[in-house]
């Protein structure tokens, strides 16, 4: 029987393997928002004790920073710890590829000193081609401008990540990484989609770009030439680490509430983000995944359209954000913000089967005499603590508030639990209360030395003892 098919339990923590290296649990580290919550800095923190870190899902619309020798890069594609020494980066088949913003990273990483970068890339991963970005452009300028008073557009980060996964469901004019090796085929397919394209879109916008198959697969296929040494069956690849006992880390991209199928649709974007997007984003079956993180910010924020309950257009919000630094990696639009919504976390734990959270950016909290928590929904004058994943409706809920007191110090340089003001480590009790998982890390501030973690639970002594 060949590994990639070889029966396997979901292992446990610190649970000895039949090889001679311990199996240790293979982890999650997912967004219980809308996205932005500080998952770079967590993957961050734990991936040097990880194998490999891979992405299964979301293309370039992610973004995050990482430090490499005290300098701050700002990565889309790569996951976060392809800087690291001891991983391997993994860009799976879940994911929608950008070949000029992968390449774009590596050149950008290779300045850094970190060359090659230790990738595997999916021969199966689709490719973002530009003219999935014209008609991400092109679809959420006419949504906007059908009904001038009633604005239909997504909010999109306009990277064509939409337009490459409708392509992948509609198959004959989809172009896989593999495929950029096959310059043949590949002409073949763009010669279908650039006919198909270039008609509908003149159709919609006089303005919309031409697209030439011969040049774009001329291009695309030197783009595959750079990326051959990454590409591979990453299927393969990732059920062999696991038989050889390799702990593997999932970085999940965007959040829980954007995810197509259990985001507040059609304000999402267009892949599964929960940890539900793992096995089909990496071939990897879900029962190997022995943890799941949920990192979550203090507060909400949104980029984008879509309900949002607990917003506050308000002083309130424009002091979250100021503090927060609330904008856009990727767009570096000003993120919209609120105060913390529970029915929507309890929501996301759920769908998520999260054992652990990594509470984010609570230094931003810092200065408010009360905050508000939002513990339940009135939806058409009924209480409710149920979480519609549906845009229409989700419209309608008012929050139902609960007041906590603020504390007015600065914890930015706070190194322990018992150090944090008597009010902080309320919220932080409150939280766990109302969310039913253990809070295990307190994010204060950007650097890795800005974290507490919390009482060692289970979580994290897998994911540090070692
Ligand atoms: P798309 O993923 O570019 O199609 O955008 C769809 C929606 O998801 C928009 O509201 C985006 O602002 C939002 N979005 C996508 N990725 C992220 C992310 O990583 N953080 C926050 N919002 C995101």
């Amino acid at each position: 029987m060949s590994s990639q098919h070889s029966p396997r339990h979901r292992p446990a923590a610190g649970e000895a393997g039949g090889s001679a290296a311990p199996l240790r649990p293979s982890t999650a580290v997912v967004g219980l928002q809308w996205g932005d919550e500080g998952k770079g800095k967590v993957i961050d923190l734990v991936a040097g004790g990880f194998d490999a870190v891979v992405r299964y899902n979301g293309g370039a619309n992610a973004g995050h920073s990482v430090v490499v020798q005290g300098k701050r890069h700002a990565l889309h594609l790569m996951p976060s710890a392809v800087h690291h020494p001891n991983a391997i980066g993994v860009i799976a088949n879940g994911v929608v590829v950008d070949p000029e913003v992968l390449l774009k990273e590596i050149d950008g990483l290779a300045a850094l000193g970190v060359k090659p970068p230790r990738l595997a890339l999916s021969d199966r991963a689709h490719v973002v081609l530009p003219y999935h970005k014209e008609e991400d452009a092109i679809r959420e300028t006419a949504a906007a401008e059908a009904d001038p008073e009633n604005d239909r557009s997504i909010g999109t980060t306009r990277r064509g990540i939409g337009p490459a996964y409708s392509e992948k469901a509609l198959r004959s004019t989809a172009v896989r990484v593999g495929d950029l090796l096959r310059p043949a085929a590949l002409r073949e397919t763009l010669d279908r989609a650039c006919t198909i394209k270039n008609a509908q879109f003149r159709a919609l916008s006089r303005a919309a770009r031409h697209f030439d198959a011969a040049t774009l697969s001329e291009q695309y296929s030197r783009f595959g030439e750079r990326l051959r040494p990454y590409v591979t069956d990453t299927v393969v690849l990732l059920r062999k680490m696991i038989d050889e006992g390799r702990a593997l880390l999932f970085e999940g991209a965007n959040a829980t509430l954007l995810d197509v199928d259990h985001g507040t649709f059609p304000f999402v974007t267009a892949s599964n983000c929960t940890a539900l997007g793992i096995p089909a984003g990496t071939g990897v079956p879900g029962r190997m995944i022995g943890r799941v993180v949920g990192v979550m910010k203090a507060y909400c924020t949104r980029v984008g359209a879509g309900p949002f309950p607990t917003e506050q257009p308000n002083e309130v919000g424009d002091r979250i954000r100021q503090r927060g630094n609330e904008y856009g990696t990727t767009t570096g639009r000003p993120r919209r913000c609120g105060w913390l919504d529970l029915v929507a976390l309890r929501y996301a734990i759920g769908i998520n089967d999260a054992d652990a959270i990594a509470l984010m950016l609570l230094d931003v909290l810092s200065g408010f005499e009360t905050i508000n928590v939002c513990t339940e929904y009135r939806i058409g004058g009924v209480r409710t603590d149920r979480f519609p994943p549906d845009a229409m409706a989700l419209a309608e809920a008012e929050p139902v508030y609960e007041s906590l007191p603020g504390w007015s110090e600065e914890i930015s340089s706070v190194q322990a639990l018992e150090e944090l003001p008597e009010a902080a480590r309320g919220y932080i009790r409150f939280i766990e209360d109302q969310a039913g998982a253990p809070v295990e890390w307190v994010s204060v501030g950007p650097d890795r030395a800005q974290t507490i973690a919390l009482n060692a639970g289970p979580a994290q002594a897998a994911l540090q003892a070692r």
